[in-house]
């Protein structure tokens, strides 16, 4: 049960910049899990099963990638009554992204606008981190990863590989990130040849470590909502190609055609939130009306409610995830969004 209401906390933290409440957050999150005061966040996890990509998913609703980058509140998030967790995205050292201010609320929109660019701690705090989850067996985890600003795009295989060695052991999920618009040409991974010859590498670079570890780790491939149906036709065919495990739609836009004349519309960076949800629920549906029935599909992009929640299993997702809906709505979104999804298939 909750001891505080979220539009307090809401309250408290919007009188901070962006980063700052962001951070406090996250800090407040690290040190309440595993004590009785994590107590203020704890929710029943809906009990509303699925298995996907050889995985059961407890529950169709979990945390978007980014909120908790170097995996220090995994307890936590799981707490709140996730289904899954994705945490990251990690790059193979530490960096400390773009310059401040990188983050800014949009809430005529409920809407948020980041050009963090990858600020991380590096993949050796990363993985410490996971380790000292004191949940990890219960919780399903999707360790998602990416490319140093400095390693020229030339190379970007390289650090998905590095990446991929060291997350394998600990994720019950990997996803290959090359979607990020924060990141000099990272969105180019998603063309073509670019995409084919990262897919090809991850894949069989994923056959040593099964050989490795002794247990095959299914991956998902994380893509933009600025993509035209050619560009989507193409990226399906290479998931296909190269037995990817799941697609995960999408990441933030560029476009700023929903938060045209509004404070903070025209910084840079990638918009998530409500503008986004048209145009990830559109990529959600071809890639479902592409790949057919069976293929792992998670939707994210613009849950504000649980009614959004179920408008993306129907327009094709399998499981859904959150991240800016939990800046706005708060943890009760989690539980709404779970029990809401499963009563439209009862
Ligand atoms: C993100 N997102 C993100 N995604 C990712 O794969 N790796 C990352 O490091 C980040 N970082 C990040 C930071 C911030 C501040 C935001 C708001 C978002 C994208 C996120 O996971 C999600 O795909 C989009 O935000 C769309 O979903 P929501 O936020 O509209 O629910």
């Amino acid at each position: 049960m909750s001891l505080i209401p979220y539009s307090l906390t809401r309250h408290i933290l919007f009188q901070m910049d962006a980063e700052t409440a962001h951070e406090r957050m996250l800090d407040g999150i690290a040190h309440t899990q595993n004590t009785l005061l994590q107590n203020a966040y704890t929710r029943k996890q809906v009990d509303d099963p699925i298995e996907l990509a050889g995985l059961r998913f407890p529950n169709r609703v979990g945390l978007a990638a980014g909120l908790d980058k170097n995996a220090r509140c995994i307890d936590g998030f799981g707490a709140m009554g996730f289904g899954f967790v994705e945490v990251g995205t990690v790059t193979p050292k530490g960096q400390p992204g773009n310059p401040k201010p990188r983050i800014f609320r949009i809430p005529e929109k409920n809407a948020v606008i980041n050009r963090l660019g990858f600020n991380n701690e590096g993949l050796d705090a990363f993985l410490h981190n996971v380790a000292q989850s004191k949940k990890r067996k219960t919780i399903l985890l999707g360790l998602n990863i990416g490319k140093n600003a400095a390693t020229p795009i030339t190379n970007a295989t390289d650090d998905y590989l590095t990446c991929l060695n060291g997350v394998y052991p600990h994720a019950d999920y990997v996803t290959i990130n090359i979607s990020s618009p924060n990141t000099q040409n990272l969105r180019t991974l998603q063309s073509d040849e670019a995409l084919d010859q990262l897919l090809g590498a991850i894949a069989a670079r994923r056959e040593i470590l099964q050989q490795q570890h002794g247990k095959r780790i299914p991956i998902f491939v994380k893509i933009a909502p600025d993509l035209n149906s050619a560009q989507i036709s193409v990226i399906a065919a290479s998931l296909r190609y190269h037995a990817m495990d799941g697609v995960i739609a999408t990441n933030t836009t560029l476009s700023r055609d929903a938060v045209k004349g509004l404070p903070h519309a025209e910084e840079a960076g990638g918009l998530s939130g409500t503008p986004v949800f048209d145009a990830s629920n559109r990529v959600i549906t071809q890639l479902r009306a592409t790949l057919g029935e069976k293929f792992p599909i998670i939707g994210v992009g613009g849950i504000m409610t649980a009614a959004d929640a179920v408008a993306k299993i129907r327009a094709g997702a399998d499981v859904v995830q959150i991240y800016t809906g939990l800046i706005y709505t708060g943890p009760e979104l989690v539980q709404d969004a779970a029990l809401a999804i499963k009563a439209m298939r009862s």
